[in-house]
C-alpha cells in the first residue's frame, strides 16, 4: 500500500472520497424518492458500492468524511422535474466522468481498477433503468411548461 503521499495527492484522494460519500447520499436519497421498486432496490445497491469506494480512499486519507447534501438534492430534483427517462442518463454521465480520473490514479492505487469498473457499471445500469418500461413516475416538466404557457396566455390580455 502506497504510504508516501504528497499534500497535493492527499487533496485528490480526499476529494475523491468526498465524491464517493456524496454518491452514497445521492443513491440513498434517490432510493427514497423514486416510485419504481426495481429502481429503488438498485439504487440501494449502488449506494453500498459508493460506500465501499469511499472506504478505499479512507484507507489512504485516514479521515472520515460526512456526505454533502447538494448532489443528492440536485439528483432528486432532476428526477422530480425531468422524470427518470431524462434524469437517469444525466446521472449516468457523472458516473462515466469519474472514470478518467480514476484511470489516471490506478498506477499508484491499483485498487481503483475495480472502483473504475463499478462506475462504468453504474452508468450502464442507470441507462438501462431509464429505458425499462416500468416508468411509473410522473415528471413535472410537462406541468411546468403547461403552467408557463397558461401564464403567458393571461399576460397577453
Ligand atoms: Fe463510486
Amino acid at each position: 500500500m502506497k504510504t508516501n503521499i504528497s499534500q497535493e495527492e492527499r487533496e485528490k484522494l480526499l476529494s475523491a472520497q468526498q465524491g464517493e460519500m456524496d454518491g452514497v447520499e445521492t443513491y440513498l436519497t434517490l432510493a427514497k424518492v423514486v416510485q419504481n421498486k426495481t429502481d429503488a432496490e438498485t439504487f440501494k445497491k449502488l449506494a453500498a458500492d459508493e460506500g465501499r469506494h469511499a472506504a478505499v480512499f479512507r484507507k489512504y486519507t485516514g479521515e472520515t468524511l460526512k456526505p454533502r447534501r447538494g448532489q443528492a438534492i440536485a439528483a432528486s430534483l432532476a428526477y422530480r422535474i425531468l422524470g427518470k427517462k431524462l434524469a437517469y442518463p444525466i446521472i449516468a454521465h457523472f458516473e462515466y466522468s469519474a472514470i478518467e480520473g480514476y484511470r489516471k490514479m490506478m498506477k499508484d492505487y491499483p485498487e481503483l481498477e475495480s472502483v473504475k469498473q463499478d462506475e462504468k457499471r453504474h452508468g450502464d445500469t442507470l441507462k438501462a433503468l431509464a429505458k425499462n418500461g416500468e416508468d411509473n413516475d410522473v415528471a413535472l416538466w410537462p406541468f411546468i411548461l403547461g403552467a408557463i404557457a397558461v401564464l403567458r396566455l393571461f399576460r397577453r390580455r
